[in-house]
Order: C-alpha cells, then sequence, then structure tokens
C-alpha cells in the first residue's frame, strides 16, 4: 500500500472494491435486465487502461480484494489484458485476491487464462438445472454451456461458487437438487433473494420473491445447520450442513443486518463509485480519470467520495409499494 488506507465516517475500512467492466451482457435474466436493452456507447465506458489506473488506485489505498463484474466481464472485448494487469497486482503481494462474477458462458474459453492470472475463485451465477427454466430465466442462455464453463473451471483449478437467485415458484422445488448437485460437485453454493432490479413484472411470472428465511427453514427440515461466525463484510451469512460439511451462503440484500461490518464500494462500467449498493449517491471517477494523466487527483476524488459513504441502504420491500427501488439496472452497477 503506497498511501493511507480508507477508512470510512463509520469508521469501517474499505478494503473490497467490485468493479463492473462491462454493461453488455449474452444473457437477459429477467429479475436483472429488459429483453431489449439500450447499451451504452463504447465511449462511456472506462477503456482498460482506465480500468487499470482505478484499481490500481485503490489496491494502493489498501483495497486487498477485486472482485470484476458486469453485464458479463467476459464478454468485454480483450478482458484478459485487464485481468493480466490486475494479475501484477497479487504477485506483488498488494492485492489479495483477484475474482469475477460470470455467468460462465464463456468460461470454457478463459478458465485456463484466468488461472495463469492468477484468479482462484469464480462465482457463476445458476438459478436452475432444468434446461427448459435457464432458457426461461436467462432469455437467451444455454444450461449446457454454462456447464461445461463450470467444468473448464474446475479443470483449470478454479474454486466455482454458485449463486443462485431464489425465487418461489422457480426453483423453491430445486433446492434440495441444487444443494446436492453442489455437494457433490464440490461447489459452495449461495442463495440470493430477489431485489427489486431489471423487469420485476416478468420476473414475477416466473417466480415470486422468496425469502430466504424460508429457504433457511426448509432447509433445516433436511439438514442440521450449523451457523458459520465467518463474515466476509459482505451481506452473505453462511451454514454448514451436518454431516457433510457442506457449505451454504444466504445473501439477503433487503435487511440491514450486514451494513455495520460493509468493507466494500462499487464502481459501475462508467466510472461512477457507488459508496452504497442501496443509495444513489455516487462520485463521477471518469471526469477524474480523464481530468489528469496524473494519479493524485483519483486517489483525492476517492478519499472524498468514501468519506461521504453511508451507514446503510434504503432498499424496502415492507412497503405495498417498493419504497427504495433502485432506477440502475444491477448490469450498470455490477452484480
Ligand atoms: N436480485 C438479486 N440478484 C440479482 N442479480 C442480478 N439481478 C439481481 C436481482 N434483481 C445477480 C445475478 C448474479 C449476480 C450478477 O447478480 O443472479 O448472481
Ligand atoms: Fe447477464 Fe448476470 Fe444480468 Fe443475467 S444476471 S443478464 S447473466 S449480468
Amino acid at each position: 500500500m503506497d498511501h493511507a488506507p480508507l477508512i470510512d465516517p463509520f469508521l469501517r475500512p474499505i478494503t473490497y472494491l467490485r468493479v463492473s467492466v462491462t454493461d453488455r451482457c449474452d444473457f437477459r435474466c429477467v429479475y436483472c435486465m429488459a429483453e431489449h436493452m439500450q447499451f451504452l456507447p463504447k465511449r462511456d465506458l472506462l477503456s482498460l487502461e482506465e480500468l487499470d489506473r482505478l484499481c490500481s488506485a485503490f489496491v494502493g489505498q489498501g483495497v486487498r480484494k477485486l472482485r470484476i463484474t458486469g453485464g458479463e466481464p467476459l464478454v468485454r472485448r480483450d478482458i484478459m489484458t485487464f485481468f493480466r494487469a490486475m494479475g501484477r497486482h497479487l504477485q506483488s503481494g498488494a492485492l489479495e485476491e483477484l475474482t469475477l462474477t460470470t455467468n460462465g458462458s464463456q468460461l470454457a474459453r478463459f478458465a485456463d487464462d484466468l488461472a495463469a492470472v492468477g484468479v482462484r475463485r469464480v462465482n457463476v451465477s445458476l438459478d436452475t438445472l432444468d434446461a427448459d427454466r435457464f432458457a426461461a430465466v436467462t432469455r437467451w442462455g444455454r444450461l449446457d454451456q454454462v456447464l461445461e464453463g463450470i467444468r473448464a473451471a474446475t479443470r483449470a483449478g478454479l474454486k466455482v461458487k454458485i449463486n443462485t437467485v431464489a425465487l418461489n415458484g422457480f426453483n423453491e422445488d430445486e433446492l434440495f437438487g441444487l444443494v446436492d448437485w453442489c455437494g457433490a460437485e464440490g461447489h459452495d453454493l449461495t442463495f440470493i433473494e430477489v431485489m427489486p432490479m431489471g423487469d420485476m413484472e416478468e420476473a414475477g411470472r416466473l417466480g415470486q420473491y422468496w425469502p430466504l428465511s424460508d429457504l433457511r427453514a426448509r432447509l433445516a427440515g433436511r439438514h442440521e445447520l450449523v451457523d458459520i461466525a465467518e463474515r466476509t463484510g459482505g451481506p452473505a451469512r453462511y451454514v454448514r450442513l451436518g454431516g457433510s460439511g457442506q457449505k451454504i451462503g444466504f445473501i439477503t440484500p433487503l435487511t440491514h443486518n450486514f451494513c455495520e461490518s460493509c468493507n466494500r464500494v462499487r464502481v459501475t462500467c462508467t466510472g461512477e463509485l457507488y459508496m452504497c449498493l442501496g443509495q444513489e449517491d455516487s462520485a463521477d471517477l471518469r471526469a477524474v480519470l480523464r481530468g489528469s494523466e496524473s494519479d493524485a487527483p483519483l486517489r483525492e476524488a476517492i478519499r472524498a467520495a468514501i468519506s461521504r459513504k453511508p451507514k446503510g441502504h434504503d432498499f424496502d420491500y415492507s412497503r405495498a409499494r417498493i419504497s427504495g427501488q433502485m432506477s440502475r439496472h444491477m448490469s450498470h452497477t455490477g452484480g
């Protein structure tokens, strides 16, 4: 670390950065995107060089974990150039972990390269093991392509974590199927409560908001659940299944129970820094990047933004109308 660490007003050290490298995706998941998306013109996106400068500035100020998201990060042209650039921070020891969240469609192509630059883990979004359901929820995706990508990642030595969005009436009858498949394949599994984003009307046709408290209760009907104290600074809580020791995570973005340990911020593919996923306040880092070749103003803008990081988010499902609904799509801010 070349510069003082980033500490927010609530004394939370900011050590985790999520960066979206594209708003594009080769899928159109109903809870994430509209079918016909207007994507951003290329000039609005941070270039790969700008992404490198930006991430390096965060790493220089104490960020230890970097997660690359999208959209689908692996559809961004020449993205391995950026991954290789971040790999140098792993080699120097400045960065502890470089990971990505992916839909898995391109993993068969990139798994070996990702492993070679030092990526150890990938999160793969997978809501169902049924090919027809998969096609329905992703609109454009093919299950076998993703399963092939997951196998390629495993062969390359990457640890795969499966992220499953819980939708009652859609995948609630696959709860045990998904748990058993992940157990057999050696993948960690995390369930995510659906957030009010994307095309919620169409998502609603497929399934309904499924509170993870209910999912957890059903799981407890079949397995002993042992709470794991470990927190990652994010919204996930983990249990182990008695007997097998299989790890299951729960992400409940709509509850406030994790904000106090929040260690993370996000940058969109256009260089807006969001201090909190559930708040609108952001800082335009692209203007700063493009305004100066020196990284000093960039570091200063990052510090100024972190000093405004709010205590918690504003999502609220308890009202009849969803309040705190975000106008941004998940593909813009990054999942
Ligand atoms: N609610 C919950 N999770 C979402 N994701 C995308 N949109 C939503 C939403 N509305 C998840 C994806 C993937 C990650 C990129 O974000 O399923 O796991
Ligand atoms: Fe693409 Fe992921 Fe959004 Fe699905 S959830 S459309 S895979 S970015």
